[in-house]
């Protein structure tokens, strides 16, 4: 893995940026926010530019598109990241498999079922696929205020292989638990590959600029313990060991959602920098069992911010209490609804600026 990129990158500025500095383990009295799939849809200026374009995949392969709606949210509401636009599908896209997002379905991929499939995947195509993704990441890194930090992101490899052997969103997960539980070796040759791609694609991301990690597993809930540990925890591992051979000073954030009472050993276990809670996670459990070990983030649900007002206000101001002493990410339990009415964002940014401990 290593031999990929074989100058690490040591530079990391902190200065007068929040969220680095919490993602170092400082408890900051002013806390920072961004919010999971902060553009998008629920912004009319997003759909301007999302009409502009034949397809979402155009829009993630034109660096000038993209990167203007990555700044669109960070123009509206002064967030404190600002994350590149893209998707996690885009890195099977880059090994060959076909993906096409139909409007209104979701992505839609040729399945890939066994053996066959995974041999028929192309590493060495990759950074040459995903080559307009670090441009737009490096654009994006000169034209961002100098406080906002910029976050690359891939999907965790359990994930995106719930789509690659589905073939879209899935309810049940049956032919990709089917596979995972009955052939766990030859799975396991499938997320191998996932965690050397998910490295690379990584580490072209910061070396065009990106200063943060964030790895999306959407889907780790839907697995029992033993599974949860050889496809959530130890590919997740890797990936943290490989970024931080590469550049030890890029913080990685851990999305596991729907992990539960797998929390802690994942923080232990893979060392990721900080954990995204999704919104079903105790607050006093989190703040007594994960923030010692790593910064937190989240977890005001998505729903709360669709329908806004007092309970809104209510719920942000008892996770900002709960976490109020230790290093501490104000986000979102899940990506914001595509129905969230912009004002709302507004109110609940007013809201953690103008809290206090
Ligand atoms: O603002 C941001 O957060 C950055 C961009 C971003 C997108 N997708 C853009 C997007 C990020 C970080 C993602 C991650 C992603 N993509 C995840 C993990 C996070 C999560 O939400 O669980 C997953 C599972 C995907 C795969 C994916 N992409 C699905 C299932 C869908 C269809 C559902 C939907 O929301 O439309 C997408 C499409 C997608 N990705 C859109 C956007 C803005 C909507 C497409 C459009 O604008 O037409």
């Amino acid at each position: 893995m290593r031999n990929l990129v074989t100058k690490k990158i040591e530079k990391q500025s902190v200065e007068g940026k929040a969220l680095l500095l919490t993602l170092r383990g400082e408890a900051l009295k002013s806390t920072p926010l961004w919010l999971m799939r902060q553009a998008g849809r629920y912004l009319p200026e997003y759909r301007e530019v999302r009409a502009s374009v034949s397809g979402f995949l155009e829009l993630c392969y034109t660096p000038d598109k993209a990167v203007e709606v990555t700044l669109q949210p960070i123009r509206r509401f002064g967030f404190d990241a600002a994350i590149l636009f893209a998707d996690i599908l885009l890195l099977p896209h880059s090994m060959g498999q076909p993906l096409d997002f139909k409007e209104g379905e979701g992505p839609k991929l040729e399945v890939i079922r066994d053996l066959g499939g995974v041999e028929r995947l192309n590493f060495e195509q990759i950074d040459r696929h995903l080559e307009p993704v670090y441009k737009t990441v490096k654009r994006l890194s000169g034209q961002l205020p100098d406080e906002t930090t910029l976050i690359g992101f891939a999907g965790a490899p359990w994930t995106v292989a719930t789509y690659m052997v589905e073939g879209a969103s899935s309810r049940d997960f049956v032919n990709v638990k089917s596979w995972a539980f009955s052939r766990p070796d030859e799975f396991d040759l499938l997320i191998d590959l996932l965690v050397r791609g998910t490295v690379q694609y990584l580490a072209g991301q910061i070396r065009a600029g990106a200063e943060v990690i964030q790895l999306f597993d959407t889907w780790a809930g839907v697995l029992p313990e033993d599974e949860f540990r050889r496809f959530v925890i130890a590919p997740t591992k890797r990936i943290v060991e490989g970024i931080k051979s590469i550049a030890p000073n890029v913080p990685v954030i851990g999305f596991p959602r729907g992990a539960g009472v797998f929390l802690e050993a994942y923080v232990k276990e893979t060392h990721v920098d900080a954990v995204g809670l999704d919104s079903s996670v105790s607050l006093t459990w989190a703040a007594a069992n994960l923030q010692p070990v790593c910064t937190v983030q989240g977890n005001l649900d998505p729903v709360l911010l669709l329908s806004g007002g007092k309970p809104m206000l209510q719920a942000a101001h008892r996770i900002l209490d709960a976490f109020a002493g230790g290093p501490f990410i104000f986000n979102l339990g899940h990506g914001i609804l595509p129905a969230t009415p912009p004002e709302h964002v507004a109110d609940l940014v007013r809201c953690v600026r103008g809290w206090r401990a």
